[in-house]
């Protein structure tokens, strides 16, 4: 094919086919994709191997049942994702032109924001109706994955890492606490020393949380090294274990936003808490923001005080 025949693909190729392998990629088999496409499976796999035949390259690896891309295949896969966003931008940037505000927000956010995000998320698609929103809530370590593989438009995370290129604004603090349940020998004592805290069982979040690396890091800096007695992958599971006397945890002061301050969980005063962080709206440095995102965008940073800790349940 192409490389001594200029324009061979941009004749030969369709969206169609395009759309239908990033469909058996992203899936993972020709059935699944046959079902989100409304097609046959014949009609997929004929348009899958129209477009190999094109490209001149086999673009999956079969191992038993599973499919696998191969090398030209991701290259493709890649050039996908980059037509899709185009032309989802081309449609924002006309229905911008006619007044409306319409497309698509990914969002991609760690744990604790989900106890904001979709209160913020709702506010924002009063104000542009036309607007889908699809949020992703996963760890800070995911979190990172898809950042890396682009896979959204914007992100919400503690401190970003240094070694990745980010445009990266603080906008919310964050403060982590130390929880117990409400009727706890530690509950109203003043400055309780970080060590005393090794003498209570410890719960914590799952390897790749960026609030588990904070506690972490907080004993490691002392020399110190938490009990700990369970480790659970989400931070209600962690709320519940903590009022059901199985240890202390620290976390997202944001974690208490429903229950507020009489909920049966009670933040303790311990020395160096709360642990000062903030939240940082983060994409990929030089990427160009959708209009739906740069919306987004400053929506945020208008209404972000309104999603502060509330004063009753500082410390
Ligand atoms: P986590 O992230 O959900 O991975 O604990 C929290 C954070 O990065 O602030």
């Amino acid at each position: 094919m192409s490389s001594d025949n200029p324009g061979f693909l941009a004749r030969r190729l369709s969206l169609r086919q395009l759309q239908v392998f990033e469909a058996v990629a992203r899936l993972g088999g020709y059935t699944r994709a046959a079902e989100s496409l409304h097609l046959t499976q014949p009609t997929v796999s004929m348009q899958l191997k129209k477009l190999s035949n094109t490209v001149g390259l086999p673009l999956f690896d079969q191992v038993g049942k599973k499919l696998y891309l191969s090398d030209a295949g991701r290259t493709l896969y890649q050039t996908c994702v980059e037509v899709s966003d185009s032309l989802e931008r081309l449609e924002m940037q006309i229905s911008d032109m006619k007044g409306l505000k319409q497309g698509r927000l990914r969002l991609a956010v760690v744990t604790t924001i989900e106890y904001f995000a979709p209160r913020v998320l709702g506010k924002f698609c009063e104000h542009y109706p036309g607007v889908d929103v699809e949020l992703k809530v996963t760890n800070r370590k995911r979190l990172l994955e898809r950042i890396s593989q682009n896979q959204d438009d914007l992100y919400i995370l503690g401190q970003p890492p240094d070694d990745v290129e980010l445009d990266a604004r603080p906008f919310l603090p964050n403060p982590l606490v130390v929880l117990a349940p409400r009727g706890h020998s530690l509950v109203g004592q003043p400055r309780i020393p970080l060590k005393r805290l090794l003498e209570e069982p410890f719960i914590l979040r799952e390897p790749g949380s960026g609030t588990r690396k904070t506690v972490e890091k907080l004993f490691a800096d002392h020399g110190l090294q938490a009990r700990v007695r369970l480790e659970l992958g989400s931070n209600e599971a962690i709320k519940q274990a903590v009022a059901g006397g199985l240890g202390l945890a620290v976390l997202s002061q944001h974690t208490l936003s429903l229950e507020g301050g009489a909920g049966p969980l009670a933040v303790l005063d311990v020395e160096g808490f709360p642990l000062e962080r903030q939240w940082y709206l983060v994409y990929p440095k030089g990427k160009r923001l959708s209009i739906v995102a740069q919306a987004f965008y400053d929506f945020l940073m208008t209404e972000r005080e309104n999603y502060n800790i509330p004063d009753y349940l500082r410390v």
